[in-house]
């Protein structure tokens, strides 16, 4: 029986009537297992999980701090590592958020969801990348808030594409929220965002009084270690910065934080105190130890080598067996690789792709007008190498069949 002919369906909110959002049917793919060459979720290789570590801090953390760990924390997260994350905030960036400046959030999507719990009011509009990360676009749009896209390069997003959606939507009598920005190996496209376009950004943010929701999932994963100036960085004033440790350290744990001005800071707290309470105690007392002892930064040359190899075996995989076929972009950080291939439908590409044991994601979810697009997604970063020809043969033959 499918959902919608249920009798409890059409007493479901609107909002979930619209059935499951892309990124649950990315993680379906995901999940699917059998032979197939997968491409689709952004997931860390779990082989580079340091568990006996892991298990070693867990205990530590449970036989030492009980009563800390195994109970309900403050919505703004355990002092102890709040204090860490400042920390850790300037360790790459010469910036530092005051104490109340910084929450500890249950991962990325939960700190989207409370800054759209604090800033978004029916109907408000959100700037977005195009392409951008798509999970964002649920989350937005799940608090009532319409996206509207700006305009993205082969170097990533043009920032004086903002001032051309400020002028459509002041046409709408909308005045945009806030602008959803990836800067660091971009999902979906894995480029980095140079700094004067990071510069510019927020020139044109402050002027016109906008909020900047920089998300720096992928900042610690450049290959070569190096980093460029957050936009938070350029402008704390103007920009909430939130971060994840699904990506260089265990979605397992859902850790995150977000930092920025104290006013907007405060009402995510609040927002908080409605959804989960607070990010689980667990997880924040091993994340603080690993923080503190240094095993956090110590790890992530190893994962930065990992994550570079597989790039390097899909780009040696494309070069062999792409080059008259499609465009890519070459990653120098994070889990993307966007490619496009002209004339095909890549929507249509992914059903075929699947029966020929490759799975990947389709470009149009990355829009947020969901446009038919010729582009799509592969995520490299749970890939094993040695299966990466074989994904780009698949990847051939599929599109021969979808071409023929
Ligand atoms: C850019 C970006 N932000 C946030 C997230 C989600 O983070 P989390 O799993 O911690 O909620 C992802 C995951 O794919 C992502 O790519």
């Amino acid at each position: 029986m499918s959902a919608a002919s249920d009798v409890w369906f059409p007493r479901l909110a609107e909002r979930a009537q619209a059935g499951p959002s892309e990124l649950s049917a990315v993680l379906a793919l995901a999940a699917s297992g059998g032979d197939l060459v997968d491409f689709s979720g952004g997931f860390p290789d779990p082989a580079l999980f340091d568990t006996r570590l892991l298990a070693e801090t867990a205990s530590k953390v449970i036989e030492t701090r009980p009563e800390v760990a195994l109970q309900y924390a403050s919505n703004t997260g355990l002092p102890g590592l709040r204090e860490a994350l400042r920390q850790d905030v300037a360790r790459t960036q010469a910036v530092t958020p005051a104490e109340d400046e910084l929450i500890v959030t249950s991962g990325g999507v939960d700190a989207m969801t409370l800054i759209s719990k604090a800033m978004l009011n029916v109907g408000d509009a959100v700037l977005v990348e195009a392409p951008s990360y798509l999970g964002a676009f649920s989350v937005f749009r799940t608090h009532e808030g319409r996206c509207l896209s700006m305009r993205n390069d082969e170097h990533g997003l043009v920032p004086d594409s903002v001032l051309d959606v400020l002028e459509d939507a002041r046409m709408g009598a909308s005045r945009p929220k806030f602008v959803y920005v990836i800067p660091d190996f971009q999902n979906p496209s894995g480029l980095r965002l140079s700094e004067d376009r990071r510069e510019r950004l927020v020139e044109i943010c402050r002027q016109h009084g906008l909020l900047i929701l920089e998300d720096v999932a992928y900042r610690d994963l450049a290959y070569d270690g190096s980093y460029l100036r957050s936009i938070y960085e350029i402008g704390p004033d103007v920009t909430v910065q939130i971060g994840t440790f699904s990506k260089t350290f265990t979605p397992g744990t859902r850790m995150g934080w977000a930092c920025g001005p104290a006013t907007v800071i405060d009402a995510m707290a609040q927002a908080k105190t409605n959804t989960d309470q607070c990010a689980g105690a667990l997880g924040q007392c091993i994340l603080e130890s690993l923080l503190r002892e240094g095993h956090y930064t110590q790890a992530l040359p190893r994962l930065r080598e990992a994550y570079a190899t597989r790039a390097g075996a899909l780009m040696s995989a494309f070069d062999a067996g792409l080059r008259d076929t499609a465009t890519w972009t070459v990653p120098e950080g994070g889990f993307f690789t966007w490619l496009d291939i002209p004339g095909v439908d890549t929507r249509r590409l992914a059903e075929v792709a699947v029966e020929n044991g490759l799975a990947f994601v389709p470009g149009a979810p990355f829009f947020a007008d969901r446009t038919t697009s010729s582009n799509l997604r592969m995520s490299f970063s749970r890939t094993p190498t040695d299966q990466m020809a074989e994904g780009v043969e698949r990847l051939v033959r599929s599109i021969e069949a979808v071409r023929a």
